[in-house]
Protein backbone atom coordinates (compact mmCIF):
# COMPACT_ATOMS: atom_id res chain seq x y z
CA UNK A 1 0.00 0.00 0.00
CA UNK A 2 0.84 3.46 -0.66
CA UNK A 3 2.36 6.00 2.60
CA UNK A 4 -0.73 7.78 3.15
CA UNK A 5 0.26 9.78 5.87
CA UNK A 6 0.40 13.42 4.25
CA UNK A 7 4.02 15.06 4.26
CA UNK A 8 2.59 18.02 6.35
CA UNK A 9 1.56 15.63 9.30
CA UNK A 10 4.50 13.75 8.72
CA UNK A 11 5.86 16.96 9.97
CA UNK A 12 4.50 16.87 13.78
CA UNK A 13 4.12 14.85 16.34
CA UNK A 14 1.18 14.18 18.77
CA UNK A 15 1.19 16.98 21.62
CA UNK A 16 2.98 15.51 24.22
CA UNK A 17 0.80 17.78 27.10
CA UNK A 18 -2.05 15.90 26.27
CA UNK A 19 -0.10 12.55 26.32
CA UNK A 20 0.98 13.37 29.55
CA UNK A 21 -2.39 13.47 30.93
CA UNK A 22 -2.80 9.97 29.73
CA UNK A 23 0.33 9.14 31.39
CA UNK A 24 -1.29 10.50 34.27
CA UNK A 25 -4.32 8.25 34.73
CA UNK A 26 -2.16 5.49 33.65
CA UNK A 27 0.20 5.61 37.16
CA UNK A 28 -2.69 7.45 39.11
CA UNK A 29 -0.37 10.11 39.58
CA UNK A 30 -1.37 13.63 40.59
CA UNK A 31 -1.82 15.35 37.34
CA UNK A 32 0.12 18.85 37.35
CA UNK A 33 0.82 18.10 33.43
CA UNK A 34 -2.24 19.53 31.41
CA UNK A 35 -3.48 23.14 31.91
CA UNK A 36 -6.72 22.45 33.04
CA UNK A 37 -8.69 23.28 36.51
CA UNK A 38 -9.81 20.28 38.65
CA UNK A 39 -12.32 22.55 40.31
CA UNK A 40 -15.67 23.85 39.65
CA UNK A 41 -16.30 26.45 37.02
CA UNK A 42 -18.22 29.23 38.47
CA UNK A 43 -21.86 27.92 39.46
CA UNK A 44 -23.35 31.12 37.18
CA UNK A 45 -22.60 30.14 33.81
CA UNK A 46 -23.45 26.27 34.58
CA UNK A 47 -26.43 27.56 35.42
CA UNK A 48 -26.89 29.44 32.19
CA UNK A 49 -25.14 26.91 29.85
CA UNK A 50 -28.42 24.49 31.31
CA UNK A 51 -30.88 27.45 30.85
CA UNK A 52 -29.57 28.07 27.52
CA UNK A 53 -30.46 24.23 26.44
CA UNK A 54 -33.77 24.26 27.99
CA UNK A 55 -34.81 27.29 26.18
CA UNK A 56 -33.78 25.67 23.02
CA UNK A 57 -30.56 27.29 21.99
CA UNK A 58 -29.51 24.11 20.40
CA UNK A 59 -29.46 24.19 17.02
CA UNK A 60 -26.47 26.16 14.87
CA UNK A 61 -25.86 29.59 15.88
CA UNK A 62 -24.77 32.57 13.33
CA UNK A 63 -21.49 30.97 12.32
CA UNK A 64 -19.13 34.20 13.31
CA UNK A 65 -21.15 33.94 16.73
CA UNK A 66 -24.43 34.52 18.69
CA UNK A 67 -25.10 38.16 19.03
CA UNK A 68 -25.27 38.01 23.14
CA UNK A 69 -21.93 36.47 23.23
CA UNK A 70 -20.02 39.24 20.60
CA UNK A 71 -22.14 41.71 22.35
CA UNK A 72 -20.59 40.65 25.70
CA UNK A 73 -17.14 40.80 24.12
CA UNK A 74 -17.82 44.27 22.64
CA UNK A 75 -18.72 45.69 25.97
CA UNK A 76 -15.78 44.10 28.30
CA UNK A 77 -13.25 44.94 25.71
CA UNK A 78 -14.73 48.54 26.01
CA UNK A 79 -14.36 47.94 30.12
CA UNK A 80 -11.33 46.75 30.00
CA UNK A 81 -9.60 48.54 27.31
CA UNK A 82 -11.53 51.53 26.04
CA UNK A 83 -11.43 50.49 22.37
CA UNK A 84 -14.84 50.26 21.05
CA UNK A 85 -15.04 47.12 18.19
CA UNK A 86 -18.02 46.23 15.80
CA UNK A 87 -19.73 43.14 16.77
CA UNK A 88 -20.44 43.10 13.02
CA UNK A 89 -17.50 43.15 11.63
CA UNK A 90 -14.54 42.60 14.03
CA UNK A 91 -15.15 39.37 15.78
CA UNK A 92 -15.76 35.58 15.11
CA UNK A 93 -16.36 33.48 17.58
CA UNK A 94 -14.77 30.01 17.31
CA UNK A 95 -14.08 26.25 18.74
CA UNK A 96 -11.34 27.72 21.07
CA UNK A 97 -8.05 29.99 20.88
CA UNK A 98 -7.12 26.45 19.27
CA UNK A 99 -9.25 27.07 15.88
CA UNK A 100 -8.84 30.89 16.29
CA UNK A 101 -4.66 30.38 15.99
CA UNK A 102 -5.04 27.69 13.02
CA UNK A 103 -7.99 30.03 11.37
CA UNK A 104 -6.27 33.03 11.80
CA UNK A 105 -3.14 31.68 10.19
CA UNK A 106 -4.47 29.69 7.32
CA UNK A 107 -6.63 32.93 6.64
CA UNK A 108 -3.94 35.26 6.11
CA UNK A 109 -0.43 33.39 5.72
CA UNK A 110 0.57 31.98 2.34
CA UNK A 111 2.50 28.51 1.62
CA UNK A 112 6.43 29.56 1.29
CA UNK A 113 5.99 32.19 4.18
CA UNK A 114 7.72 32.69 7.34
CA UNK A 115 6.06 33.07 10.91
CA UNK A 116 8.35 34.58 13.63
CA UNK A 117 7.69 32.11 16.82
CA UNK A 118 9.02 32.56 20.73
CA UNK A 119 10.80 29.37 21.78
CA UNK A 120 9.72 27.87 24.02
CA UNK A 121 6.47 27.84 22.45
CA UNK A 122 3.10 26.84 23.46
CA UNK A 123 3.31 23.59 21.26
CA UNK A 124 0.36 24.16 18.96
CA UNK A 125 2.22 27.14 16.59
CA UNK A 126 4.56 25.18 14.75
CA UNK A 127 2.13 22.58 13.65
CA UNK A 128 -0.19 25.54 13.14
CA UNK A 129 2.78 27.22 10.80
CA UNK A 130 3.43 23.95 9.10
CA UNK A 131 -0.14 22.93 8.64
CA UNK A 132 0.02 26.44 6.71
CA UNK A 133 2.53 25.60 4.49
CA UNK A 134 4.28 27.99 6.08
CA UNK A 135 8.00 27.99 7.83
CA UNK A 136 8.15 28.82 11.99
CA UNK A 137 11.14 30.83 12.51
CA UNK A 138 12.46 30.62 15.77
CA UNK A 139 13.58 33.17 18.34
CA UNK A 140 14.77 32.06 21.68
CA UNK A 141 12.73 33.65 24.84
CA UNK A 142 16.02 33.09 26.77
CA UNK A 143 16.16 31.74 31.16
CA UNK A 144 15.94 32.53 33.76
CA UNK A 145 13.95 36.07 32.49
CA UNK A 146 12.67 34.18 29.50
CA UNK A 147 13.33 37.57 27.59
CA UNK A 148 14.13 37.76 24.01
CA UNK A 149 16.98 39.04 22.54
CA UNK A 150 16.26 42.54 20.43
CA UNK A 151 18.70 42.07 17.74
CA UNK A 152 18.16 38.29 17.35
CA UNK A 153 14.31 39.10 17.02
CA UNK A 154 15.20 42.14 14.25
CA UNK A 155 17.45 39.59 12.46
CA UNK A 156 14.59 37.29 12.19
CA UNK A 157 12.53 39.14 10.13
CA UNK A 158 12.85 39.53 6.36
CA UNK A 159 10.98 39.67 3.26
CA UNK A 160 9.17 36.69 3.57
CA UNK A 161 8.17 37.32 7.02
CA UNK A 162 4.31 37.56 7.07
CA UNK A 163 3.51 36.99 10.71
CA UNK A 164 4.87 36.95 13.76
CA UNK A 165 3.14 35.15 16.57
CA UNK A 166 3.08 36.59 20.62
CA UNK A 167 1.45 34.67 23.80
CA UNK A 168 1.91 36.75 26.83
CA UNK A 169 1.00 36.12 29.52
CA UNK A 170 3.51 33.51 28.10
CA UNK A 171 2.67 29.51 28.66
CA UNK A 172 4.78 27.96 29.42
CA UNK A 173 7.22 30.41 30.89
CA UNK A 174 5.23 32.90 32.95
CA UNK A 175 6.89 35.95 30.88
CA UNK A 176 4.19 38.85 30.57
CA UNK A 177 6.12 41.05 27.47
CA UNK A 178 6.62 44.48 28.81
CA UNK A 179 5.82 47.64 26.86
CA UNK A 180 8.95 48.34 25.73
CA UNK A 181 8.91 44.66 24.38
CA UNK A 182 5.86 45.01 22.38
CA UNK A 183 6.99 48.46 21.15
CA UNK A 184 10.28 46.85 19.94
CA UNK A 185 8.05 44.19 18.01
CA UNK A 186 5.21 46.87 16.74
CA UNK A 187 7.82 48.95 15.20
CA UNK A 188 9.12 45.35 13.25
CA UNK A 189 5.88 44.79 11.90
CA UNK A 190 5.46 48.29 11.11
CA UNK A 191 8.74 48.20 9.19
CA UNK A 192 8.25 44.81 7.55
CA UNK A 193 4.74 45.00 6.83
CA UNK A 194 4.16 42.58 9.00
CA UNK A 195 1.28 40.63 10.86
CA UNK A 196 1.09 40.25 14.47
CA UNK A 197 -0.83 37.51 15.82
CA UNK A 198 -1.12 37.66 19.75
CA UNK A 199 -2.80 34.91 21.49
CA UNK A 200 -4.18 36.40 25.01
CA UNK A 201 -5.92 33.26 26.96
CA UNK A 202 -4.49 33.98 30.00
CA UNK A 203 -4.75 38.22 29.92
CA UNK A 204 -6.73 37.91 33.41
CA UNK A 205 -3.85 35.87 34.96
CA UNK A 206 -1.66 37.91 36.22
CA UNK A 207 0.99 38.16 39.31
CA UNK A 208 2.87 40.71 41.47
CA UNK A 209 1.41 43.82 39.71
CA UNK A 210 2.62 42.69 36.16
CA UNK A 211 -0.03 44.53 33.32
CA UNK A 212 -1.44 42.89 30.36
CA UNK A 213 -0.86 45.18 27.38
CA UNK A 214 -3.05 44.11 24.07
CA UNK A 215 -0.45 44.86 21.37
CA UNK A 216 -3.27 46.20 19.21
CA UNK A 217 -4.03 49.27 21.24
CA UNK A 218 -0.67 50.60 20.72
CA UNK A 219 -0.35 52.86 17.75
CA UNK A 220 -0.30 51.54 14.30
CA UNK A 221 -1.33 47.74 15.22
CA UNK A 222 -4.99 47.72 15.77
CA UNK A 223 -4.67 47.20 11.35
CA UNK A 224 -1.96 44.71 11.73
CA UNK A 225 -2.90 42.88 14.43
CA UNK A 226 -4.93 39.62 15.17
CA UNK A 227 -5.86 38.83 18.49
CA UNK A 228 -7.06 35.32 19.80
CA UNK A 229 -8.35 34.98 23.01
CA UNK A 230 -10.67 32.25 24.70
CA UNK A 231 -13.22 31.63 27.99
CA UNK A 232 -11.31 28.29 28.29
CA UNK A 233 -8.98 30.15 30.96
CA UNK A 234 -10.53 33.03 32.04
CA UNK A 235 -13.72 31.47 33.10
CA UNK A 236 -11.88 27.97 33.90
CA UNK A 237 -13.82 26.40 30.88
CA UNK A 238 -11.52 24.47 29.31
CA UNK A 239 -13.79 21.60 27.91
CA UNK A 240 -16.25 24.19 26.58
CA UNK A 241 -14.45 25.04 23.39
CA UNK A 242 -15.22 28.46 22.88
CA UNK A 243 -12.41 30.72 21.87
CA UNK A 244 -12.75 34.52 20.22
CA UNK A 245 -11.04 36.60 17.68
CA UNK A 246 -10.38 40.16 17.35
CA UNK A 247 -9.40 42.21 13.87
CA UNK A 248 -10.10 44.60 11.05
CA UNK A 249 -13.09 44.27 9.44
CA UNK A 250 -11.08 42.73 6.32
CA UNK A 251 -8.85 40.47 8.09
CA UNK A 252 -12.50 39.36 9.72
CA UNK A 253 -13.75 38.46 6.58
CA UNK A 254 -10.97 36.30 5.62
CA UNK A 255 -10.97 34.76 9.07
CA UNK A 256 -14.90 33.99 9.12
CA UNK A 257 -14.65 32.60 5.53
CA UNK A 258 -12.04 29.93 7.35
CA UNK A 259 -13.92 29.16 10.52
CA UNK A 260 -16.91 28.55 8.52
CA UNK A 261 -15.40 25.74 6.73
CA UNK A 262 -13.54 24.43 9.54
CA UNK A 263 -15.96 24.02 11.79
CA UNK A 264 -19.07 26.11 10.67
CA UNK A 265 -19.47 27.09 14.34
CA UNK A 266 -18.83 26.86 18.04
CA UNK A 267 -21.31 25.26 20.50
CA UNK A 268 -24.48 27.22 20.70
CA UNK A 269 -26.08 27.25 24.32
CA UNK A 270 -22.55 27.48 25.64
CA UNK A 271 -21.89 30.63 23.61
CA UNK A 272 -25.36 31.97 25.19
CA UNK A 273 -23.65 30.99 28.69
CA UNK A 274 -20.21 32.81 28.27
CA UNK A 275 -22.53 35.54 27.30
CA UNK A 276 -22.80 35.85 30.59
CA UNK A 277 -19.79 35.54 31.73
CA UNK A 278 -18.83 38.45 29.82
CA UNK A 279 -20.66 40.85 31.99
CA UNK A 280 -19.00 39.01 35.52
CA UNK A 281 -18.12 42.16 37.54
CA UNK A 282 -14.41 43.54 37.98
CA UNK A 283 -13.93 41.52 41.50
CA UNK A 284 -14.32 38.08 39.66
CA UNK A 285 -10.86 39.18 37.52
CA UNK A 286 -9.10 40.07 40.56
CA UNK A 287 -10.46 36.96 42.62
CA UNK A 288 -8.98 35.00 39.26
CA UNK A 289 -5.82 36.18 39.77
CA UNK A 290 -5.84 35.94 43.57
CA UNK A 291 -6.56 32.43 43.80
CA UNK A 292 -3.63 31.96 41.30
CA UNK A 293 -0.84 33.78 43.05
CA UNK A 294 -2.27 31.64 46.51
CA UNK A 295 -0.94 28.70 44.20
CA UNK A 296 1.67 29.97 42.65
CA UNK A 297 3.18 31.01 46.05
CA UNK A 298 2.82 28.04 47.65
CA UNK A 299 4.13 25.82 44.65
CA UNK A 300 6.99 27.86 43.51
CA UNK A 301 8.04 27.83 47.05
CA UNK A 302 7.65 23.65 47.68
CA UNK A 303 9.48 23.42 44.49
CA UNK A 304 12.28 25.09 45.48
CA UNK A 305 12.42 23.66 49.02
CA UNK A 306 12.46 20.17 47.66
CA UNK A 307 15.25 21.18 45.45
CA UNK A 308 13.96 22.83 42.05
CA UNK A 309 15.70 25.64 40.43
CA UNK A 310 12.54 27.66 39.51
CA UNK A 311 12.02 31.18 37.00
CA UNK A 312 8.98 32.58 38.76
CA UNK A 313 6.15 33.58 36.47
CA UNK A 314 4.98 36.73 36.25
CA UNK A 315 1.18 35.33 34.78
CA UNK A 316 -0.20 32.74 33.42
CA UNK A 317 -0.48 28.72 35.57
CA UNK A 318 2.52 27.02 34.93
CA UNK A 319 6.15 26.97 36.07
CA UNK A 320 9.40 26.06 34.83
CA UNK A 321 11.78 24.32 36.93
CA UNK A 322 15.02 22.96 35.69
CA UNK A 323 16.12 19.53 36.83
CA UNK A 324 19.49 19.57 37.03
CA UNK A 325 19.73 19.71 40.70
CA UNK A 326 18.91 16.48 40.55
CA UNK A 327 21.44 14.99 38.52
CA UNK A 328 19.25 14.62 35.28
CA UNK A 329 20.02 15.68 31.96
CA UNK A 330 16.96 14.36 30.46
CA UNK A 331 13.40 15.69 31.07
CA UNK A 332 11.05 13.24 29.09
CA UNK A 333 12.97 10.61 31.09
CA UNK A 334 12.77 12.89 34.21
CA UNK A 335 9.22 13.42 33.63
CA UNK A 336 8.00 10.06 33.10
CA UNK A 337 10.18 8.83 36.33
CA UNK A 338 8.44 11.61 38.12
CA UNK A 339 4.52 9.97 36.81
CA UNK A 340 5.50 6.45 37.36
CA UNK A 341 7.74 6.84 40.59
CA UNK A 342 6.60 9.69 42.19
CA UNK A 343 3.66 10.46 41.25
CA UNK A 344 3.52 13.25 39.85
CA UNK A 345 2.84 13.64 36.33
CA UNK A 346 4.34 17.05 34.44
CA UNK A 347 4.65 18.16 31.06
CA UNK A 348 8.76 17.80 29.77
CA UNK A 349 9.98 21.14 28.79
CA UNK A 350 11.40 19.77 25.35
CA UNK A 351 7.43 20.07 23.87
CA UNK A 352 7.92 23.46 23.95
CA UNK A 353 11.76 23.79 21.54
CA UNK A 354 12.57 22.40 18.83
CA UNK A 355 14.74 19.38 19.23
CA UNK A 356 18.39 20.25 19.48
CA UNK A 357 17.40 23.45 21.07
CA UNK A 358 19.92 24.05 24.11
CA UNK A 359 17.55 24.87 26.78
CA UNK A 360 15.21 22.03 25.15
CA UNK A 361 16.19 19.01 27.74
CA UNK A 362 16.42 21.33 30.66
CA UNK A 363 13.13 22.01 31.72
CA UNK A 364 9.87 20.35 33.51
CA UNK A 365 6.19 22.15 33.31
CA UNK A 366 4.69 22.20 36.39
CA UNK A 367 0.84 23.54 36.13
CA UNK A 368 -1.09 25.06 39.13
CA UNK A 369 -4.46 25.90 38.11
CA UNK A 370 -5.49 22.68 40.66
CA UNK A 371 -7.17 22.77 43.80
CA UNK A 372 -4.63 23.45 47.04
CA UNK A 373 -5.46 19.93 48.27
CA UNK A 374 -4.05 18.74 44.66
CA UNK A 375 -1.11 20.73 45.00
CA UNK A 376 -0.60 19.56 48.55
CA UNK A 377 -0.90 15.89 47.14
CA UNK A 378 1.96 16.83 44.58
CA UNK A 379 4.07 18.36 47.17
CA UNK A 380 4.35 15.64 49.76
CA UNK A 381 4.78 13.10 46.91
CA UNK A 382 7.70 15.13 45.64
CA UNK A 383 9.30 15.17 49.29
CA UNK A 384 10.87 11.84 48.49
CA UNK A 385 13.08 13.57 46.04
CA UNK A 386 14.84 15.33 48.93
CA UNK A 387 15.87 11.68 49.73
CA UNK A 388 17.60 10.98 46.51
C1 LIG B 1 -1.12 29.74 25.14
C2 LIG B 1 -2.31 28.90 24.89
N1 LIG B 1 -3.05 29.11 23.80
C3 LIG B 1 -4.13 28.34 23.52
C4 LIG B 1 -4.51 27.32 24.36
C5 LIG B 1 -5.72 26.50 24.01
O1 LIG B 1 -6.85 27.28 24.24
P1 LIG B 1 -8.34 26.78 24.00
O2 LIG B 1 -8.72 25.86 25.12
O3 LIG B 1 -9.15 28.03 24.04
O4 LIG B 1 -8.37 26.12 22.68
C6 LIG B 1 -3.79 27.05 25.51
C7 LIG B 1 -4.15 25.95 26.41
O5 LIG B 1 -3.44 25.55 27.29
C8 LIG B 1 -2.66 27.87 25.79
O6 LIG B 1 -1.91 27.67 26.87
Amino acid sequence: MREFVSHKAAQFKESVIREMSRVAAKHKAVNLAQGFPDFPAPPEIKDAACRAIMNNHNQYAITWGTKSLRDGIVAKTFRDYGVQLDPETNLTVCCGATEGMIASLMATVNPGEEVVVFEPFYENYGPDAILCGATPRFVSLNPPEFSFDRAELAAAFNEKTRAIIINSPNNPTGRVFSRSDLEFIAELCKKYDVLAITDEIYEHILYDGAEHIPLWTLPGMAERTIAVNSVSKTYSVTGWRIGFIMASAELTASIRKVHDFLTVGASAPLQEACAEAFAFPDSYYQELSDFYRERRDYLLQALTDVGFRCVRPGGAYYIMAEIEPFGWDDDVAFAFYLASEIGVATVPGSSFYRPGHPDAKKFIRFCFCKEMSTLQAAVEKLQRLKQK
